[in-house]
């Protein structure tokens, strides 16, 4: 039964537009999710974050219950046109304010703020002016980035600039299934460079005004590629190309991979890339933030037989993967979560000794790993959500794994604390270790509450 170290850092995580609702109150103006989610047809259910979990309002509950979890950190994200509203300008001091109580209300329960500064809620207006393919939308987030460290800095404990940046870009602009709902592979990958560019400004903007000790992160959903078999070699090459190194070559080594830029040769030139762009999306940071939830498998596709569409886009229609045109993404064995995705926890162990054998200096921190199951009420009252705790074990024996194997891992979030707005999937997708009924918005814990409860108290898997 493996243990994990006195100093991890246990935590859940959540993100401001998922739980918030009040999208309208203080001056908080639209972002793009808000005009996603109230366009007939592209949310499930016509679901919409208006409400979400009406944290915004049991802001004080909520933090309750963290306690009660006796977790050491929260992770939550802060709406950007809640705190600024239309993305320019001053701070909006309500919406500061809430963050605010927040802030202090962990501490004042002795858990660490993991703050986000972009969980996807970009300002209607900055969209209205370009978005993320437009360089100047970069230039806003270090803006916002400087205003969030001058109100909160003195008390947030890590700071993650991006919240996978590789759905903003490529489901944002490319793919359509999220907001702004575009699709146009160019505009995605100006949109991946000016989210690098940004994350990089935002950092400078960060130190510049957080407390000395503050840590700097941003969370990748890095995808681990596999081949069916070794003659897919050049297909894993091209989707860990696109997925993982378009992020890791700027932000972390400070120059975009060649391979990536001969991929995509014909969808740009990448003349978006200004002299200094690339040194200025790599800034020294202090922890990298990992989002895992199941492997990516491919093999070299033909181009005759029909394709598979594992990934989740229908052949056919826009896809994500720019520059993969001859791969193929192959559904994997089961068991599947909710979400229809296959449950690989070796994939975490893999991708996390691959970090290490790459950036052997760079620390990392699981920010997020959890699993959807349908989680019906019991005749009990309870919800039993044995494959929830069984997901969540096998995920953190595979961290223990990597860690013993050297991997440097600092700390794990679940996602989530609760259910929430699951995106284009609406409510019906339930992540949360605490359920959220929607029409009286009662919080209950589930089982795998209380399974993590006593995780983060002993440091052992039970
Ligand atoms: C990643 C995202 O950061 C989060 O917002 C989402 O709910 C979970 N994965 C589950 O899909």
């Amino acid at each position: 039964m493996p243990a994990f170290p006195e100093n991890f850092l246990w935590g859940t995580a959540t993100a401001a537009y998922q739980v918030e609702g009040a999208w309208n109150e203080d001056g908080r103006t639209p972002s793009i999710w808000d005009t996603f989610s109230h366009t007939p047809g592209l949310v499930a259910n016509g679901d919409t974050g208006d409400v979400a979990c009406d944290h915004y309002h049991r802001l004080e509950e909520d933090l309750d219950t963290l306690a009660a979890l006796g977790v050491g950190a929260y992770r939550f994200s802060i709406s950007w046109p809640r705190v600024q509203p239309g993305g320019r300008g001053p701070a909006n001091g309500p919406g500061v304010a809430f963050y605010s109580r927040l802030v202090d209300g962990l501490l004042a329960r002795d858990i660490s703020p993991v703050a986000t500064l972009y969980h996807w809620d970009l300002p209607q207006e900055l969209e209205d002016a370009g978005g993320w393919p437009h360089r100047d939308t970069a230039l806003r987030f270090a803006d916002y980035a400087r205003l969030m460290g001058d109100a909160l800095g003195d008390r947030v404990h890590t700071w993650i600039t991006l919240n996978e940046p590789w759905c903003s870009a490529y489901l944002g602009y490319a793919s359509g299934v999220h907001a702004p709902a575009r699709t146009e592979p160019a505009a995605a990958l100006a949109a991946v460079h000016h989210l690098n560019l940004g994350h990089g400004l935002a950092v400078q903007a960060l130190r510049s005004t957080a407390a000395k000790d503050a840590r700097m992160s941003v969370t990748l959903n890095l995808h681990h590629v596999r081949g069916v078999s070794e003659a897919d070699a050049d297909a894993v090459r091209r989707a860990d190309a696109v997925a993982n190194r378009a992020f890791l070559g700027p932000m972390l080594e400070g120059a975009y991979p060649r391979d990536l830029i001969e991929d995509t040769a014909s969808v740009t030139d990448w003349s978006f890339v200004r002299d200094g762009d690339e040194a200025a999306a790599c800034q020294p940071l202090d922890v990298l933030g990992v989002n895992y939830y199941n492997p990516t498998l491919v093999r070299q596709w033909d181009g005759a037989s029909l394709r598979e569409t594992a990934d989740g886009h229908q052949d056919g229609a826009a896809s994500p993967w720019i520059g993969c045109e001859n791969v193929e993404f192959v559904r994997q064995p089961g068991p599947y979560t909710e979400m229809g995705w296959n449950i690989d926890e070796t994939g975490l162990t893999e991708l996390l000794l691959r970090l290490h054998r790459d950036y052997p200096a760079m620390p990392t921190m699981i920010t997020e790993n959890g699993a959807a199951f349908p989680d019906p009420v019991d005749a009990d009252g309870r919800v039993h959500d044995e494959d929830r705790v069984d997901y969540l074990r096998r995920h953190l024996t595979a961290v223990a794994e990597a860690m013993e194997a050297g991997a440097d891992v600092r700390g794990y979030f679940v996602w989530s604390l609760m259910d929430n707005f699951e995106w284009a999937h609406g409510y019906a997708k339930r992540f949360g270790i605490v359920r959220v009924d929607r029409d009286t918005m009662e919080r209950t814990w589930k089982d795998s509450a209380y399974w993590y409860r006593d995780v983060v108290a002993t440091g052992k898997l039970g």
